[in-house]
Parts: C-alpha cells; structure tokens; sequence
C-alpha cells in the first residue's frame, strides 16, 4: 500500500503500546481489503489523554483504538458512547463522527464473535466466570446482556464479587450473577457448565498457575474459555481438557475485537477468510514465541 495525500489514519493510544499486535491486524486488513489506511501505535503520556484524542479529531484519525491505562477515563472525551460500552465503562474504540468521536467496546463484541465462531452459546446457558476484577467484570456485563440464564461469578475477594454481582444485577434488571467465593463453587448445582477464565492468573510466566488448583471444578466444565493467551495453552486448558472438557484461549477474542474496530472504522464486514489469515499470522506469532 502506497501512502498517499489521501491516506487515513488510525492509531492505538495507551501507555505502553510498544508490545501491540493490533498494527499487525489493521494493516494486513487495510492491505487485503485494498483500504488507503495505515495503523500506528501512538504513545500517550500519563495527563495527556485529553489532549491526544483532541488533537487526534483536529489531525482528522479517522479512528483510535484504546488499550492500559486509559480505557475508562477516554469517556470523558467523547460525544457519544455505544449502549454496551457504556454500562461496562470501558472503551477500546473511538470511531470518528463530524463533531467528535463515539465510543465501543469491541474486547466484548470481539469476545462474544470468538465465542460465536466456537459454537459457544452465551444466550440461556449457566455460566461459571472466575475473577471480578475489570476484565471479568466486563464478561458478566456481556454474559447478562447477551442474555445468560444464570452467571456464578468467583472471585478470591468476597466484597469486590459481591459488588460487581450488585452493579451488574441492578444494571440489567435481573438477578442474573451470583456472586460466590472461589470455594463456594462446591455449592454450584450439578451439571456441566461453560466457564470464563477471566483473571490474570496462570499468564505467562507463571504457566503453572491456576485460580481453581481442585479437580472436582474441572468435572463441572463441558467448556473453558480463557482470556489468556500467552502461554498457548494455560493450565486452566490444560485441566479442562485432562476432564473431558473443551478449551480455547483468548486470542480469537483479541482478533474479533480488532476486526469489529476495522469495520466500523471502514463500513465493511471482513470475511471468515480475511478473520482466517489474520488469525494464522497472529497465531505463528504467538507458537513462535511461546
Ligand atoms: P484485570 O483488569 O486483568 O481484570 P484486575 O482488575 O487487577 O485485572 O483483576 C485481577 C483479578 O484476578 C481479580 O479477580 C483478582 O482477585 P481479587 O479480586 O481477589 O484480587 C484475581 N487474582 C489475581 N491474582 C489472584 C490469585 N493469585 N488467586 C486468585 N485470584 C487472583
């Protein structure tokens, strides 16, 4: 792609950028879709974040992506903001409009579409979520709203699950997320249940670690998905599947958020081919590395 006077921008702001993958997917897109746009990482310093997406509208970006530290307090600065991302309270992307930018949260959409292209249902399933810290909090807001009949969210921390449990329920009108202890999870009725994994634990370095160590949980699991995706396979995989589970990790999930941004940053829909390729490449990155 040659870079020309008619050259969109996007751009992801954050503080680090320097490890990000999302170049890697937006511009092999823009070159296979034939988009006159490039993606560049663009290093925010910490009290600046006001200014950079000011000055971003004024520079004419087309689009932003948002990553650590700033995917709650970019809301201030927007004119606009998607239903779903504003009751989670984060924001991942900005997309242009004339007076400003509106605001997504395409980790959730992106997570759900990973979930879809498995086969794995949120709509009235019983679901298991570890964590309740902002990742997870952010899947029990996806899992109520999507429609789950029931979510029994563990955390370590009883007051923080507790909580989020509170502020979900309120917000979607139902007594959907049942907050519980991680050793409560003895007390989940019998059954065969889908299970987020959506803590930091067992990421790499720490490949051996695993919230729940006891293998009576795994028996409840017909599926597990983890957030994680480096190491390739957690150890949270690892025990579902050593019970008869299935287990995917979180890199569909970074895909499918970066293609929703694509297209809503260029009114396209990317095929299950072009989503194919991105995810070869974006997966020999991470067996590489592994
Ligand atoms: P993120 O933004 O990635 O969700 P976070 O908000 O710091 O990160 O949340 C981390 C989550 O991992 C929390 O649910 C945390 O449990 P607590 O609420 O009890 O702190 C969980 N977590 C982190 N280390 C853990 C550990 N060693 N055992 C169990 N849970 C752990």
């Amino acid at each position: 792609m040659e870079i020309n006077g008619k050259t969109r921008i996007c751009g992801l702001i954050g503080n680090p950028v320097e490890h990000t993958l999302s170049p890697m997917i937006h511009n092999t897109l823009a070159q296979r879709l034939g988009h006159n746009m490039v993606y560049v990482p663009l290093f925010v310093e910490q009290d600046r974040l006001k200014e950079a997406v000011v000055g971003a509208f004024a520079l004419n970006l087309l689009g932003l992506n948002v990553t650590v530290p700033y995917k709650s307090e970019v809301i201030a600065s927007l004119r606009e903001i998607d239903e779903l991302a504003k009751k989670i309270g984060a924001v991942n992307t900005l997309v242009r409009t004339a007076d400003g930018y509106k605001g997504y949260n395409t980790d959730m959409e992106g997570l759900y579409r990973a979930m879809t292209s498995e086969d794995i249902r949120i709509e009235g399933e019983q679901i298991m979520l570890l964590g309740a810290g902002g990742a997870a909090r952010a899947v029990a807001y996806l899992c109520a709203v999507k429609g789950a009949a029931r979510v029994y969210m563990l955390n370590r921390t009883g007051d923080k699950v507790q909580a989020v449990a509170q502020e979900v329920n309120h917000a979607v009108g139902r007594e959907v997320i049942v907050p519980m202890l991680l050793t409560e999870y003895r007390n989940i009725p019998d059954g065969k249940y889908l299970a987020i994994q959506g803590t930091s634990v067992g990421l790499a370095p720490h490949v051996e670690d695993v919230v729940i160590a006891e293998e009576a949980f795994y028996e409840k699991i017909h599926t597990g998905f983890d957030l994680i995706y480096s190491p390739w396979e957690t150890k949270f995989m690892k025990m579902t599947k050593a019970h008869g589970g299935r287990a995917y990790n979180g890199l569909k999930m970074l895909l499918y958020q970066g293609i929703i941004a694509y297209e809503l940053w260029n009114h396209v829909t990317v095929s299950e081919a072009d989503a194919q390729t991105i995810y070869e490449k974006l997966k020999a990155h991470f067996t590489l590395t592994d």
